[in-house]
């Protein structure tokens, strides 16, 4: 079933083009006000201003076609009036939203129909270097990239999930050099390996003052490319032991990747030559400074000059650059995506901006296969500044998740300190994870974004927990109904609360769709907000529980379907819900 917007816009396109006999988008989207209806089409005044024709004369023609073609088959419409400079609002018929919610009750999957023109989709995202344990600069494109690629998946999309995570590079050979150092020292090194940040500090130290060892750290690297085996058996030990870092953190934040999504840098590294040499064929290869670059005269920097994609150095050695020339031809050849997102933090975009354009230009792109940068601001303190430890360091993201939790689980105690400890640490777990989520997903992707703990650890405004609650409570009203409602319940629609909410469940996978096109997950959370909003007027103005059979019937169906959409929209977020708070 497409969504009412869907059917609205053909209907209206379809007329438009009746009548002025040319091809244009009635562009239909929610009223802005009540009074406008419950969609407006604002396309016409475009068509008028090209025809030179008066748009509300047009917009009249229009309705006055809708109409002859008689009676409204599916009782969609109510009425059309034309409006403002040439507006056609649109009301639609409360029966018709009473059948549609009749038929979801009985089948909830049908809210989010898939959608007609299934893609493959390729999601890039979280792809943490692993030299390092994870940090909270990885965080934010964990939990948006896990969203869209929910997203899409939940609308039918094959979703190929890709965790481009470095694993590669000159840093590798500095860490096996430490690791061997320690082994013949005969300490312990999965104690040293046990916290990879300290581990990684004590190496970089030792690599900045210690000569010899900055030497052997060299040859390392030389060593493990050429794949002699003591070097990559060591290598990979610890890159293993990073993995499984990464994975405790996957697993509390419930991100969807798997060791099966795994594409690190070094997959790509026979491809290397080949991409160089391709590029060289393709004659787009200029030498400068011994190093191997292509220029785009699109892509220049101060004065003028020409910026260069750097992709072989002097001393041969390959870059990020080429890697991800090589990881764009896997992705549109052997994966054969149709849309490639890359959910990188936004200091990455002119890189990729300069990598698409290469891939174009040598054709590792075709133009069918879409690229695009989901690109995210900072992750800030409530100081402003970047988030840092407060002696300056970089936060590790599990100590991050740690604190999470223990504030929800002080937060849930002060508010019901008679509830069984084990449930109140289940309960902290959910809501810290979920707060530490939505926070994210709710603030525009594009802008820096304020980490701040009592904001999201909030039960008022756009939060997780003010969610999270909405949901409870619904289910709770729900339980004390249990096996109350007739089987013959019919949902009919009265007061202008229940419009107000049957309409915004409706309008939810117009959401989804958007949230899919756009790669914005902050359009669903207001969507959700909004929803559940709604809800708490409706039951507020009202009667439920008190209302006669019938009528209690009918509410209690629709409070039932509001709870399944809050539930399915949580989930998209990756958010887990509470049947009791
Ligand atoms: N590992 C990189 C970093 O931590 C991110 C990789 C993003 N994906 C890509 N295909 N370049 O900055």
């Amino acid at each position: 079933m497409p969504t009412v917007k869907h059917i609205l816009e053909q209907r209206l396109s379809a007329q438009l083009a009746a009548v002025t006999g040319v091809k244009a988008q009635a562009n239909v989207i929610t009223a802005s006000r009540p009074e406008f209806g419950d969609y407006q089409a604002n396309g016409v005044m475009a068509v008028a201003r090209q025809q030179k024709t008066n748009p509300r004369e047009l917009a009249q023609k229009i309705v006055d076609a809708l109409l002859a073609d008689g009676p409204d088959k599916e009782g969609l419409v109510e009425r059309y009036e034309v409006a403002g400079p040439g507006f056609i609002n649109i009301f639609l018929a409360d029966k018709w939203l009473d059948t549609r919610l009749q038929q979801l009750q009985v089948n909830t999957d049908a809210l989010l129909p898939d959608t007609d023109r299934p893609q493959s989709i390729v999601v890039d995202y979280s792809s943490p270097n692993l030299a390092k344990e994870m940090h909270v600069g990885h965080l934010r494109g964990t939990i948006i990239g896990d969203c869209l690629a929910r997203v899409q998946e939940r609308l039918g999309h094959h979703v190929i999930r890709q965790n481009h995570v470095g694993d590669w590079g000159t840093q590798f050979g500095m860490l096996i050099t430490y690791m061997q150092q320690i082994m013949v020292g005969n300490n312990s090194l999965p104690t040293a390996l046990a916290d990879l940040e300290s581990f990684y500090r004590a190496a970089k130290e030792q690599f900045d003052h210690d000569p010899e060892f900055a030497e052997r750290a060299r040859a390392s690297v030389v060593k493990l490319q050429a794949g002699a085996p003591e070097y990559t058996e060591i290598w990979r030990r610890f890159i293993e032991e990073s993995l499984r870092h990464c994975e405790a953190v996957y697993e509390r934040l419930r991100i969807t990747l798997t060791r099966d999504d795994l594409r690190p840098e070094s997959f790509y590294n026979a491809d290397l030559g080949e991409i160089v040499q391709l590029l060289d064929d393709r004659e787009l290869l200029t030498v400068s400074d011994g190093a191997r670059c292509v220029f785009l005269p699109e892509f220049t920097g101060k004065d003028d000059n020409p910026l260069p994609v750097i992709v072989q150095k002097s001393d041969g050695g390959y870059l990020y650059s080429t890697t991800d020339l090589a990881a764009i031809r896997f992705r549109c050849g052997t994966l054969a995506a149709d849309r490639i997102l890359y959910v990188v933090d936004v200091r990455q975009s002119l890189h990729f901006q300069q990598i698409f354009a290469v891939a174009r230009r040598a054709g590792l792109a075709s133009e069918a296969c879409a690229l695009e940068h989901i690109s995210y601001g900072t992750m800030m303190g409530t100081d402003g500044k970047p988030f840092k430890t407060r002696s300056g360091g970089l936060v590790k993201l599990i100590e991050l998740l740690d604190e999470a939790e223990r504030r929800a689980f002080e937060l849930v105690t002060s508010k019901n300190p008679g509830l069984e400890e084990s449930r109140r640490r289940h309960i902290g777990r959910t809501v810290g994870m979920a707060a530490v989520k939505y926070a994210d997903l709710s603030k525009n992707r594009s802008s820096d974004y304020v980490f701040d703990w009592s904001s999201m650890l909030s039960f008022e405004g756009n939060t997780a927990p003010y969610m999270l609650y909405a949901y409870a409570r619904i289910k709770s009203i729900l339980r004390k109904q249990d096996g109350m409602i007739s089987v013959e319940a019919r949902l009919r629609i009265t007061a202008p609360e229940e419009r107000e909410l049957a309409l915004k469940i409706l309008q939810f996978p117009e959401t989804v769709e958007l949230v899919a096109r756009e790669c914005y997950p902050n359009h669903l959370c207001s969507a959700l907000y909004e929803l559940a909003g709604s809800f708490m007027r409706f039951y507020e103005a009202c009667p439920v529980l008190k209302a006669e059979a019938s009528v209690r019937d009918s509410r209690l169906l629709l409070a039932g379907i509001t709870a399944e959409t809050l539930r399915l929209g949580l989930e998209l977020l990756g958010i887990e819900t509470l049947e009791q708070m």
